[in-house]
């Protein structure tokens, strides 16, 4: 049977050792979402015309940065308890991450719901990005608002986008920064998509090259079949998957937690905020760095090759998860629901010269 998020806000612990202990947390493990005591709703397809354009986050226009910026002040200005602040999506991640839920809707009360290490991870990911979206957007009042990505698979794109890194901007707080990041990797350090937690101290250029190639790699060759990935099958009865088991998306496994680790600080007790799945969502350069992660879902579709087709187990297709919308109603939704980005009203910008420049960086 699928994995089936319970009801949110009524079945939810504090987040607990999980994946590796938490000791001396910066962030809270009080990750529960508030209740407004509504019920489930099931989930509506959006029915605007209007498809968001997700944006290369080094190269955003001035407009496109600056609705950002005000989107996520306003978040930021929301009381802590309100489900659309940023303390409380910041919780979600934590939340589904760190034990919060269990598989009591599936019959396993005991055992705890993890949505990463397997292959929960894109289609969870992708709808927690579609609602962080929509509630930016409904914030500052622009239905065309869309969220960049942190595109680390362009050369040109590599280092932090430059737009989180200042404390201020004309005088205010950027909204965009968050102080608990490796101050060794900030711009114009290039990111190492194979990072292990030891910096390589190699030119420029080679980093850039070795990037392409750690693509290739996760798109290509890790990533030649369903499972390789999207991740081994969880379904109800499962234990969380350990994080390192074999059964890990080649993504997943590979650039999308190098980049968690890069940025994550090392002086803070749990590498926080990246660095740690409980405090990874008080950075906001989490969101721009999954807005990727999701592209490389479409990418990946969109090379074409045999083999680059989503599961069709029902057991993926009905695994479901639960979050509040822009309305603040509570939805569920299904992995099945999210296959298709176009349904979901959004998009990627790219490059019409060069969508893959990492295609011949077979390493
Ligand atoms: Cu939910 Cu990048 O981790």
């Amino acid at each position: 049977a699928p994995i089936t998020s319970p009801d949110i806000t009524s079945i939810c612990k504090d987040a607990n050792s999980g994946i590796g202990d938490i000791v001396g947390a910066v962030r809270t493990r009080k990750c529960c979402p508030p209740s407004l005591g509504k019920t489930i709703k099931p989930f509506v397809f959006p029915t605007e015309t209007t498809v968001r354009k997700r944006w290369p986050a080094h190269a955003g226009t001035k407009k496109q940065v600056d609705d950002y910026r005000r989107a996520i002040q306003a978040m930021r200005d929301l009381p802590d308890d309100h489900p659309h602040s940023f303390v409380s999506q910041a919780k979600i991640h934590c939340a589904y991450c760190n034990g919060g839920y269990t598989q009591v809707d599936s019959g396993f009360p005991e055992i705890d719901i993890q949505i990463h290490n397997s292959w929960l991870f894109f289609p969870f990911h992708r709808w927690y990005l579609y609602f962080y979206e929509r509630i930016l957007g409904k914030l500052i009042n622009e239905p065309s608002f869309a969220l960049p990505f942190w595109k680390w698979d362009d050369p040109a794109g590599m280092p932090i986008p430059e737009m989180f890194v200042a404390e201020t901007v004309d005088g205010q707080p950027n909204s965009l920064y968050d102080v608990y990041r490796d101050s060794r990797h900030l711009p114009p350090a290039v990111v190492d998509l194979d990072f292990d937690g030891k910096d390589k101290n190699i030119p420029d250029q080679q980093q850039r090259a070795c990037n392409l190639a750690t693509v290739y790699r996760d798109l290509v060759r890790n990533g030649g079949d369903t499972l390789s990935f999207f991740g081994g099958e969880y379904v109800a009865g499962d234990k969380p998957v350990a994080n390192g088991a074999k059964s890990v998306g080649s993504v997943e496994a590979g650039s999308h937690t190098a980049v968690h680790r890069w940025v994550g600080d090392t002086t803070q007790p749990n590498n926080e905020d990246m660095g740690n799945f409980y405090s990874a969502g008080y950075d906001p350069v989490f969101y721009c760095h999954h807005a990727n992660v999701d592209r490389t879902w479409k990418l990946w579709k969109d090379l074409g090759l045999p083999g680059h087709v989503e599961p069709t187990s029902p057991d993926w297709l009905n695994a479901s998860y639960v979050f509040y919308d822009e309305n603040q109603e509570l939805v569920r939704v299904y992995n099945k629901d999210c296959v298709d980005i176009g349904k979901l009203k959004y998009t990627f910008l790219e490059n019409s010269k060069e969508v893959f420049p990492w295609r011949k960086s077979r390493p």
